[in-house]
């Protein structure tokens, strides 16, 4: 399964993936798009088992409808690719009430997979990523001050959600140790996909300047289908990984009363208790 996979580097996993033969599941907010892009998918791989379901991952109880969709509709879950991610200009809040950077970004990683960890567990050996970003090394993770409610800066809010990617990984490698179930972030590397479009027509306008040393979606996928699929990670869980290779994060990524932190507070915030 691979959220945001209708654009960007979330279909073009999708499609590797299905190209390999596997069953996939495409998770999309608009439905229309996702039917779009599955039939994509089916026509360009052969591959008939590809099926979409839908949730705007910004919003817990579609979050929650998707978990329950997911373990009615399947008996395994192989692997989940948390990827639907955005970059937000202006300050805004979910529909819960909650910074949406932080929401969508991190929460809603949080939340699916803890919500979907029986079927996870059911299926074992079975693999999580989370796309998270280079721009983490930029974060100031401040745990009282999560939800940049005073002082909005989005370069600063979107670095923190990606750390919170990594700390949320390494965490959760820790409660699933010796459960056959990897957990492994990565940086897809700079890549001209449609991040950011959503923020109006200057920043359309300036997108080929800002992109244009960005690698295709193709190349920036290498590293989520790797850590999806590949025989040579096997086994492997907790690792923050570039260009297919494990490498170190950011100093603070590290710090465990920091993820434990962020962990009681992503409970708190999204009413899960693990
Ligand atoms: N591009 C880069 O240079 C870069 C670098 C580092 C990390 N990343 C990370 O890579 C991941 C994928 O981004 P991308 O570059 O491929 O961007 P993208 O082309 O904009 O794709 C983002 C995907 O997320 C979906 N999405 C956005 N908001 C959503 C919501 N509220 N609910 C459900 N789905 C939602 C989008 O759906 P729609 O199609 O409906 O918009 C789309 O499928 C993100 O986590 C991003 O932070 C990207």
């Amino acid at each position: 399964m691979v959220t945001g996979a209708t654009s960007g580097i979330g279909y073009i996993t999708a499609r590797e993936l299905a190209h390999r033969g596997a069953t996939v599941i495409l998770c999309a907010r608009n439905p229309e798009k996702a039917r779009l892009k599955t039939d994509e998918i089916i026509q360009a791989t052969s591959n008939p088992n590809v099926e979409f379901c839908i949730a705007d991952l910004s919003i817990q109880s579609q979050v929650r409808k998707l978990a329950q969709d997911i373990h009615t509709r399947f008996q395994h879950l192989d692997v989940l690719v948390n990827n639907a991610g955005a970059f937000f200009l202006r300050h805004k809040l979910s529909q819960d009430g909650i910074e949406i950077t932080f929401a969508l970004n991190h929460l809603s990683y949080f939340l699916l997979t803890n919500l979907l960890l029986p079927i996870i567990k059911g299926s074992a050996p079975s693999r999580i990523v989370n796309v998270s970003s280079n721009g983490h090394y930029r974060a100031n993770l401040e745990i009282k001050n999560l939800e940049e409610l005073n002082s909005y800066r989005a370069m600063q809010a979107y670095a923190n959600s990606k750390l919170a990617n990594i700390l949320f990984t390494y965490e959760l490698a820790r409660r699933l140790e010796g459960t056959q179930i990897t957990v492994n972030a990565l940086h897809p590397g700079f890549t001209k996909t449609n991040i950011g479009k959503n923020n109006g027509f200057l920043v359309k306008l300036l997108y080929p300047l800002i992109f244009r040393k960005g690698i295709n979606a193709a190349k920036g996928a290498e590293t989520s289908i790797y850590l999806a699929c590949s025989e040579e990670v096997t086994g492997i869980s907790g690792k923050y990984f570039v260009k297919k290779k494990p490498v170190k994060s950011s100093k603070v990524s590290y710090n465990l009363i920091t993820a434990q932190s962020l962990w009681k507070i992503s409970e708190e915030l999204t009413g899960f208790n693990s």
